[in-house]
């Protein structure tokens, strides 16, 4: 099976399009005081929303990837509604109560029946798989939260420079080799959930195999438990960030040797001079694992015909 539809292009894209997504939502903004804000998407599509967490500091911050928002979500609220292809029902389903309990709405698609909908919104190019275009999405939710005055400025121009092609291609390929025949089990800090989803979702979809998360501490209370019964089947992939509590990398420490008896251990030390900068290398090196996993399946990574069969058959 070889890449027919290029997501190695796409690939080597990533960094431009993370300077596109700045500027395509440059516009977008909405004023006021709000008392929370909610993120709405699904997939490849909602990650944005886990990932833009760390950066939320001042008031909550709620990710929805169901059909209903949180009853406090009111007037009061700002509601950033994402969906690629613009007609993923979930997403419709947020943006109309949304709309009903008059919260503030921004929107970031590429079309579809959110677009026609929604006069603040940032749209996005088209021609790509949804989780393919996470550098647009994911900078233009940035954008919107810095324009709304919600988050500090991310200084994304500078962060990009971690988001390196040939380097974070190399340290993917490495780590596919490692993966191949297993299955990887992501952990990652806190601040680092949503880069482990990322990884995950992407092994996922690209790789078409099974592929879990979870966070330290937590896991240290229940799944490292786990992994006797399970010997040679998984791997463990920290991710390991320098910023990490030092109470955080004792547990990763410790957590790896246990680990270890039972299943192959591989880590991710993310590089970067941001917390943002340190995500995007990390991700980057995760959608480099999962397209080389890919080919090593044998499996063409952008197509997902399951999701689009499920799809179809809800509209039957
Ligand atoms: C496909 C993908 C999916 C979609 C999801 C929601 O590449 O990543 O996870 O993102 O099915 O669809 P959209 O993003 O169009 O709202």
């Amino acid at each position: 099976m070889h890449d027919k539809y290029n997501m190695m292009g796409v690939l080597a894209g990533f960094p431009e399009q993370l300077k596109k997504g700045w500027a395509i939502a440059k516009d977008v903004k909405i004023k006021g005081k709000f008392e929370n804000v909610a993120i709405c998407g699904m997939g490849g599509s909602g990650i944005s929303g886990d990932l833009v967490i760390p950066f939320v500091k001042k008031i909550p911050v709620f990710v929805v990837k169901d059909y209903n928002l949180p009853e406090f979500i009111g007037k009061k609220s700002l509601v950033i509604v994402i969906s690629y292809s613009g007609n993923t029902e979930e997403t419709l389903s947020c943006y109309n109560q949304a709309k009903k309990r008059r919260a503030k709405i921004a929107a970031i698609t590429s079309g579809g029946k959110l677009a026609e909908l929604e006069k603040n919104v940032a749209i996005i190019p088209n021609e790509l798989q949804p989780r393919a275009a996470m550098g647009l999405l994911f900078v233009s939710v940035l954008r919107v939260l810095f324009n709304s005055k919600i988050i500090s400025n991310p200084n994304v121009g500078s962060a990009i420079k971690a988001a390196v092609p040939k380097a974070c291609s190399k340290e993917g390929f490495l780590l596919a080799q490692k993966m191949k025949g297993k299955i990887p089990v992501f952990y990652a800090s806190e601040n680092f959930k949503g880069v482990a989803y990322r990884c995950k979702t992407q092994v996922n979809e690209n790789a078409k195999q099974p592929a879990f998360f979870h966070t330290l501490p937590e896991m240290n209370h229940n799944e490292i438990n786990a992994f006797e019964r399970n010997a040679g089947k998984l791997i463990a992939v920290m991710i390991r960030d320098k910023n990490d509590s030092l109470r955080i990398k004792k547990r990763m420490d410790i957590t790896k040797e246990i680990i270890k008896e039972n299943a192959d251990v591989a880590e991710i030390k993310t590089k970067g001079n941001s917390l943002l900068a340190r995500m995007l290398y990390t991700i980057y090196v995760g959608d480099y694992a999962s397209y080389y996993l890919a080919l090593m399946n044998n499996e063409d990574p952008t197509p997902v015909p399951v999701i689009a069969e499920l799809k179809k058959r809800l509209m039957e």
